[in-house]
């Protein structure tokens, strides 16, 4: 059956899988024929997303904390030494703080950044060598609109996802020699679990305020999860150096 989206066989890895939209992005890979081995911090966690996954039994799980950056190289020395060398490379871990200028300290930026941008650079570093990464491979980068738009008390955020959207243009144009594409997926408020805790905390008139941002609604982690199967899949390969904004609209006003 003609499907240019097919993963079959594809080896993906896949950060922030222990929840939300990386969680999302390994099951949907996992359906559509990839082998995902997943990186987060809890164990527990990524157990439950491979229970999730199609044939768990093919897939695997690194729990590692991607603070400390200097990891990086033996998990991927690791992860390549075990199954093979990788084909795609997603990024979903992220955290987020939220707080004003004044209260904002530059450890404060430095872990938001190490976690968002720093890790992902250093695993891109490691894959820019054919010893670990195919030619032809993906790398998608989950990024947020907040790269591209204002919001205040997030400028920690902000800058690290703004750094990625920035960093995969010249990334993109090293890789191209060896055909590997690299984009950044920029999400408007997605109803994850932390999300939907956040969300729960705002007063009703706050909470419709941002609701009413959002033309089609809140997006779903399947709307972000689509998004990045394309960008994977050979369907996108004359696409690289971008950011695909999913927001329902947000940005579009
Ligand atoms: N949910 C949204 O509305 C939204 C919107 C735009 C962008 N994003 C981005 O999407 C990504 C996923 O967000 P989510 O809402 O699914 O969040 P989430 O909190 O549900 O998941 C975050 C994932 O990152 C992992 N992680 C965090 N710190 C880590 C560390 N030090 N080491 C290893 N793993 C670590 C967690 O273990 C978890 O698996 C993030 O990069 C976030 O910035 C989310």
């Amino acid at each position: 059956m003609y499907n240019p989206f097919t993963l079959e066989g594809k080896l993906i890895i896949v950060t922030g899988a222990s929840s939300g939209i990386g969680r999302q992005c390994a099951i949907d890979c996992s359906k559509m024929g990839a082998i995902v081995v997943l990186i987060a911090r809890n164990e527990e966690r990524l157990r439950e997303t491979l229970s999730l996954m199609e044939c768990p039994e093919k897939h695997s799980y690194y729990s590692v904390d991607l603070l400390q950056i200097d990891q990086v190289k033996s998990l991927v020395d690791a992860i390549v030494s075990e199954h093979g060398k990788i084909d795609a490379y997603v990024h979903a871990a992220g955290i987020e703080k939220t707080l004003p200028l004044k209260l904002l300290s530059s450890d404060d930026y430095k872990s938001v950044f190490t976690v968002n941008a720093l890790s992902a650079f250093e695993f891109i570093r490691y894959f820019s060598n054919r010893k670990y990464f195919n030619d032809g491979g993906r790398m998608v980068l989950i990024s947020s609109i907040l790269s591209v738009v204002g919001r205040g008390g997030v400028s920690a955020y902000a800058a690290s996802k703004g750094a990625m959207v920035s960093a995969v243009k010249s990334m993109a144009l090293e890789l191209a020699q060896k055909k590997i594409c690299i984009n950044c997926i920029s999400p408007g408020t997605i109803r994850t679990p932390l999300m939907e805790r956040f969300l729960s905390s705002l007063s009703e008139e706050e909470y419709k305020k941002r609701i009413s941002g959002f033309p089609l609604g809140l997006g779903e982690v399947t709307d972000v999860s689509q998004a990045c199967l394309f960008l994977l899949s050979d369907a996108s390969r004359w696409i690289t150096g971008q950011n695909i904004v999913v927001d329902g609209g947000y940005t579009a006003q």
